[in-house]
């Protein structure tokens, strides 16, 4: 039967570092308070000059090797990240070039912090209807670029990463079940997003002024929303799949903060070390978050060939997914 593996992973990390401490000699907040509602103890930030296709590229390149592949082979590209660029051209564009994938074609994806699950879900379609053979998916941020460093309620969660996998067609089950939802009835900028900058509310002096171009949000209310939603759609790709959560071998939720992990953990009824949890060093990468862990499952041996690996998400839209995945 004809169905889509992951084949190849990578991800890319900028070298810098910004920890709890230095945090805490920008704004009024302290390692202990972040630590407690967040388990965040730092986070990566990119440097000035390097966009989001310039992470992508570097994980994308690692993802092409992991998977042996030429980057000719590959038919289609998705970036999902909800810091592109810019407006466009697309960043799968410029990822399209710096990797020399000339057969395909690419185009950013919009769904925040579920952007690479809403990949995987694309990609699985399109192979399994012999549209395409190969498909990178990407998930990238520089969430650095549209935070308000002065806003300590949101400065202290988010960090800069890219994450990528190689999908192709196999005759072994690789991408076993996936569900992604959305609900744009909490589509509101306050909730969780971005205000200004799009059509809505176009680039002026006084939007910069109000910084309405950095990312706002009421966590207490997303929070909230993330324990209920993850949970909900991870049974349903289990129920798909007729797989019970004693069968999986490793959960990797979106990494957002450890008190919602811990919780989404309790929901559906998963031994905590089944759970792979690396917010605490990376902070909340949205779109890069579960790649990003799953690249390093990987590599440090915590997920291998033959694995049963659910993945669950939410984000700002409201948008949510998961996918259960045989490695
Ligand atoms: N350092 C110190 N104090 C802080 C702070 C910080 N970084 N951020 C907020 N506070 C203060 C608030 O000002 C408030 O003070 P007050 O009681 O004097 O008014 C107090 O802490 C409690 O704020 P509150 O927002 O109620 O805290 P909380 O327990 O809800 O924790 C979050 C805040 C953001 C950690 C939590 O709501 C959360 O994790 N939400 C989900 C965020 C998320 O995952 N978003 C992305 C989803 S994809």
């Amino acid at each position: 039967m004809r169905s889509a593996a992951l084949i190849g992973t990578g991800s890319y990390l900028p070298d810098n570092v910004l920890t709890n401490f230095d945090l805490e000699k920008m704004v009024d907040t302290s390692n202990e308070w972040i630590m407690k509602r967040t388990g965040i103890s730092e986070r990566r930030i990119a440097d000035k000059e390097m966009a989001t296709s310039d992470l992508s590229i570097h994980a994308a390149r690692r993802a092409i090797k992991s998977a042996k592949i030429d980057p000719l082979e590959i038919d289609m590209i998705i970036v999902s990240t909800s810091t592109p660029d810019s407006a466009f051209p697309s960043t799968a564009c410029s990822v399209q070039n710096g990797i020399g994938a000339k057969n395909s074609y690419g185009f950013d994806l919009a769904a925040a912090c579920s952007g690479f699950v809403y990949g995987l879900d694309l990609a699985d379609g399109m192979i399994k209807s012999s549209r395409y053979d190969t498909v990178l998916v990407v998930g990238a941020e520089i969430f650095s670029r549209i935070i308000d460093w002065e806003d300590k309620s949101t400065c202290v969660l988010f960090g800069d990463a890219a994450g990528a996998a190689i999908i192709q067609v196999s005759e072994e089950p690789g991408i076993i079940a996936s569900y992604c939802g959305a609900d744009g009835a909490y589509a509101d900028a306050d909730l969780l997003g971005v205000p200004a900058g799009g059509s809505r509310m176009p680039a002026s002096a006084a939007t910069v002024d109000q910084k309405l171009h950095t990312v706002k949000m009421r966590g207490q209310e997303v929070f909230k929303l993330g324990v209920r939603i993850m949970p909900e759609a991870a049974q349903k790709v289990l129920d798909t799949a007729g797989v019970s959560i004693d069968q999986v071998d490793l959960v990797i939720p979106h990494q957002a903060n450890s008190r919602i992990i811990e919780a989404v953990g309790d929901r559906i009824g998963i031994d905590p070390e089944k759970i792979y949890v690396n917010v605490n060093q990376y902070g909340n990468t949205s779109a890069a978050s579960v790649i990003v862990a799953l690249d390093e499952a990987i590599r440090e041996e915590h997920a291998k060939v033959g694995d049963l690996i659910l993945l669950t998400v939410f984000g700002a839209g409201l948008t949510w997914g998961s996918t259960l995945i045989r490695l």
